[in-house]
């Protein structure tokens, strides 16, 4: 067949005007050969911590497919577990199952179909020939999304970049979806070696040139990075599973007009915004893309530069579903992402664990975690740095993005967080040097001042390590520990 309808020039399958593109949605179940996360019945495995989590099922698996695929305004038309023994290496499914699959589609006039696993390319292309319709795997969906939001210039060539890596992965023995873009005859056979070895040429010479542009982007970049390193508030990034609410969180703190739907991936690029905590002190809210189970290779390497806020917060707000049946599982998709990046379990930083949508709770439900949660906290909210992957060292709290409900305890959860990685100096002013001390008042906490005999001011205040590096660079004088 040739582009779908509404298809743009580039490699996206999504419709552009629309018109919504009817899917059927398949989640292959491999009974024979049970790996974590795709069990037949939901089985528990255990996390590096040895907590045992219960996975999802295959039915919940298959909920989580089609959100995504509604998040790119697909129409499902059917969805359906498939029981498979075996993953056959030409089409995955057996025979029978393809033709009755196959017969189904017709029947319903699907245009596309989305199979929730990686398929290899000469599956992609055995099925798309057998049912005569756009194929798409697990990373050609969520690539889909991605490039359906990427706002800024470099998510969208990160988007592109690994859109063309991965069609380079399926080139060597899969030629139908670049033919197809060129509008070529479709399934009748394929270009000869030439062919394939020009438009590999060609994805190479389109890598290359996205590479340099995603370079002259990301120095950029680095540049605005360097300008708010001068301006020394901590950062928080928000992570978490898509759907979380870190979007509607993020906008009931900072008041912003990020676009929160109840669609999956809203967010693909970071978005900073300053907020105020009760304390008086700034700090940035980072909020980051949502994260989901098995990310494909792929997409962690393009991803990772979105994610760098992650890497340099100053603490990270991990932010639950915790209405979601899934919950546990989602936890540790996130854990394992983070991971992936470069959050690993050296790495020593605070961790507030958000139990979010909490209103969707059952009030005796709410309560039972609420005090099992404020025996595992402790006294309250009294932090300690913690290995990010050991659960369940991170602080929790409940709270309602929605509401409002607790996020006046985040905050100053946060406050306390931050006024424990202060540390007191003193330091010696020149009574004159007025900017030296104003900047002190305006990012410390100044305990005492007082005069020295001498004239020179004698202050003592609590900062952070990166104000006291900010400070001494700017100002040529030493801030001693007290
Ligand atoms: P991604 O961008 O996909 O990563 O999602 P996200 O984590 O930013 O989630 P978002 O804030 O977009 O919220 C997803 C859906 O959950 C939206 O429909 C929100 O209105 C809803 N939601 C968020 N927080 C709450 C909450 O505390 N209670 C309830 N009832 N719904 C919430």
């Amino acid at each position: 067949m040739g582009k779908i309808k509404g298809q743009r020039d580039s490699d996206h399958v999504l419709p552009m005007d629309g018109h919504r593109i009817k899917a059927l949605v398949l989640h292959p179940n491999v009974r024979a050969n049970v790996r974590a996360g795709q069990s037949s019945a939901g089985s528990r495995r255990t996390t590096g911590a040895g907590k045992e989590v219960h996975d999802r099922t295959p039915q919940r698996y298959l909920e989580e497919v089609c959100g995504l695929a509604r998040a790119i305004n697909l129409q499902i038309v059917e969805s359906e577990i498939v029981s498979l023994k075996r993953r056959l290496p030409a089409t995955l499914f057996g025979k029978g199952k393809v033709k009755e699959l196959g017969d189904r589609q017709k029947a319903r006039d699907i245009q596309l179909v989305i199979v929730n696993t990686t398929l290899t390319p000469i599956q992609q292309r055995n099925l798309e020939r057998a049912w005569s319709t756009k194929v798409l795997d697990r990373t050609g969906l969520i690539l889909e999304i991605f490039g359906a939001r990427a706002r800024t210039k470099e998510g969208r060539l990160q988007v592109d970049l690994a859109h063309l890596t991965y069609q380079r992965s399926r080139l060597v023995r899969s030629w139908t979806h670049l033919e197809r873009q060129r509008g070529g005859v479709g399934f009748m056979g394929g270009p000869g070696e030439t062919q394939i070895e020009a438009d590999r040429r060609v994805l190479l010479q389109k890598i290359s040139r996205l590479q340099r542009d995603l370079n002259a982007v990301k120095r950029t970049r680095q540049l605005h990075r360097k300008a708010r390193q001068k301006v020394p508030y901590p950062v928080i990034a928000l992570v978490g599973y898509t759907n979380a609410g870190k979007s509607t969180l993020f906008n009931q703190l900072t008041k912003a007009g990020v676009s929160a739907q109840d669609l999956l991936f809203v967010t693909l690029d970071p978005t900073m915004r300053k907020c105020h905590l009760p304390s008086g002190s700034k700090v940035i809210l980072s909020d980051t893309v949502g994260f989901i189970a098995d990310l494909p290779t792929e997409l962690v390497a393009a991803f990772r530069a979105t994610l760098e806020e992650v890497l340099e917060a100053d603490v990270i707000v991990h932010v639950r579903d915790i209405s979601d049946p899934d919950s546990a599982a989602q936890k540790q998709d996130v854990l394992h992402v983070l991971k992936q990046i470069g959050i690993t379990e050296e790495d020593r930083r605070p961790v507030i664990e958000l139990l979010n949508k909490i209103d969707l709770m059952p009030e005796d439900e709410r309560l039972r975690l609420q005090t099992s949660m404020n025996r595992q906290n402790g006294n309250g909210p009294g932090i300690e740095q913690t290995p990010f992957d050991t659960e369940p060292d991170a602080i929790q709290l409940t709270v309602s993005a929605l509401t409002g409900d607790g996020l006046d305890a985040f905050l100053a959860a946060l406050d306390d967080i931050l006024a424990r990685q202060k540390s007191l100096r003193r330091i010696d002013l020149d009574a004159i040097d007025g900017a030296a001390l104003a900047w002190l008042h305006q990012h410390g906490d100044i305990v005492t001042t007082r005069e020295n005999s001498d004239g020179t001011i004698h202050v003592v205040v609590r900062l952070t390590e990166k104000e006291i590096g900010q400070f001494e660079k700017r100002f040529n004088t030493q801030a001693k520990p007290h």
